[in-house]
């Protein structure tokens, strides 16, 4: 096949026919390079022949089990042989200290682990695996960043695992660009996971995501590689999750969560550290939500703080939150409860730095933010769950009973939820709600009883 060479922008990923001076997706200058295309598309060989899939012999699926359950969980129950796992996070949230961790729990079992950096010294991870009480466990180190050597290595160990730390540093002499640069971070990831394949060795790749929130440059891998986890977390706090974004091997809704602690990660599979102590003052603007990432339930605090806005267009910041949502939920519950928020800021969190992708978390943060701007709280041992939407209305949500038995579980008295997913025998005392409005309501009930706040009106804006 004849190949035919493109331009591609190294800082956006926007590939032309013809070089140019400036990008004209991203604007910048001289950053086009030269790459040949086509490769990737001709690697079919001559006579490959149909088979019938009931007959593809699947080599009884091996799957190697890391001993870190909550990270075997997020892979769909172990890593497989020749398996490509990218990891990205931001620097300094702790790929690798799990993927350390990791490499030495599957070493431990008498698998052979090879573990590459081309970001550290060997005496460095010799500190980092002391620190973690992982030294002895029979892992072996490269420090490497040429692409030949680390091939060379895998070569002839052929070990169960390996970890690439990280792709951005691994270079090829054979792609003409610099380390880091998207030529080179994809050409070395398609040959590491062309070795990978062909072997059997399981292999987890970093890579570090730029400012946006993207990996390793624009999607350049994602699509090379066979699964992409996130690992994410505040560095304020402890807590951090391990989100599979895509994956061959199992389902992409799972996560898997753990804390940083002096002596690495640990495990924390039901962390109720994310929520409010329970003989805690009652505070105005916050909501206890049920969120199901994965198949765990997880019991997550919004906070939300309404506030007159110095400004002439008001902020809206939402942390944890999709900003998009919070301002569909900002427009509903101004035109279908009566929550005036023109003339207001909205701040919007969720307590521990955690993100909530779920649908079910639109009526807590609904909540938080008319708790705050009613002034009104809600009751402590409450937790709210259900999807709102644009006519205002509370929508039932999957893994109602599940949910509920957590909540009953963990001590809370009271559940606010959509009408429809009320069960007939709950296990604590539930409230089903047709609409925001009536949610809303049922803060304005509890408003009303309060003497002080009898009278107090919002007419200003
Ligand atoms: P690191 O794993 O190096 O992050 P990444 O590879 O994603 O850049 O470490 C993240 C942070 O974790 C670092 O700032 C120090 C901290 N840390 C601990 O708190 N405890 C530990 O045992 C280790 C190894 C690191
Ligand atoms: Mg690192």
């Amino acid at each position: 096949m004849k190949t035919r060479s493109r331009h591609l922008c190294t800082a956006c990923g926007f590939t032309t026919a013809r070089w140019v001076g400036k990008c004209p997706s991203c604007g910048a200058w001289g950053t086009l390079e030269a790459e040949l295309a086509g490769e990737t598309a001709c690697r079919t060989t001559a006579g490959a022949e149909p088979v019938r899939l009931a007959e593809i012999d699947t080599g009884g699926e091996d799957r190697a089990v890391s001993g870190c359950g909550e990270f075997d969980r997020v892979l769909g129950g172990g890593l497989v042989g020749g398996a490509v796992v990218l990891i990205g996070g931001s620097p300094g949230v702790g790929k690798s200290t799990l993927l350390l961790q990791v490499a030495a729990a599957v070493a431990g079992t008498g698998r052979s682990v090879l573990y590459v950096s081309g970001e550290e010294s060997a005496q460095q991870l010799r500190l980092r695996a002391e620190r973690l009480e992982v030294a002895e466990s029979g892992l072996e180190v490269l420090i490497a960043t040429d692409l030949a050597n680390i091939e060379s290595a895998l070569e002839r160990l052929r070990p169960t695992l390996a970890v690439i730390d990280s792709v951005q540093t691994v270079r090829t002499v054979e792609a003409e660009a610099s380390p880091g640069s998207i030529t080179q971070v994809r050409e070395c990831t398609r040959r590491l996971a062309e070795l990978a394949k062909r072997t059997g060795t399981a292999a987890l790749l970093v890579g570090h995501v730029t400012k946006d929130g993207s990996l390793a440059g624009p999607k350049v891998v994602e699509h090379i590689v066979d699964t992409v986890l996130m690992f994410e977390g505040e560095t304020t706090s402890p807590l951090k999750v391990l989100r599979a974004v895509k994956n061959r091997y199992g389902s992409t809704n799972e996560v898997g969560l753990f804390e940083m602690t002096a002596a690495g990660l640990r495990e924390t599979p039901s962390p109720t550290g994310l929520l409010p102590e329970a003989g805690a003052e009652e505070v105005e603007g916050t909501a206890v939500c049920c969120a199901v990432e994965g198949t765990r339930p997880l019991f997550l605090e919004v906070q939300a703080l309404v506030a007159p806005t110095p400004f002439a267009a008001p902020r809206r910041v939402a942390g944890g939150v999709e900003a998009n949502r919070l301002h569909l939920l900002l427009a509903v519950l101004e035109q279908r409860a009566g929550i005036r928020l023109g003339a207001r800021d909205v701040y919007v969190n969720v307590a521990g730095g955690v993100r909530i992708t779920e649908p079910a978390a639109d009526l807590a943060v609904a909540m938080a933010v008319a708790s705050s701007w009613l002034e009104v709280p809600l009751p402590r041992s409450t937790v709210v769950f259900g999807e709102v939407g644009l006519t205002g209305e509370v929508r039932p949500v999957h893994q109602t009973e599940r949910r509920l038995e957590e909540a009953a579980r963990l001590g809370f008295g009271q559940a606010v939820v959509a009408a429809r997913n009320v069960p007939a025998r709950p296990p604590l005392a539930v409230q089903g709600v047709q609409s925001l409005h009536e949610a809303v309501g049922l803060l304005r009930r509890s408003a009303g009883t309060t003497k002080e706040r009898v009278g107090r009106d919002h007419g200003d804006d």
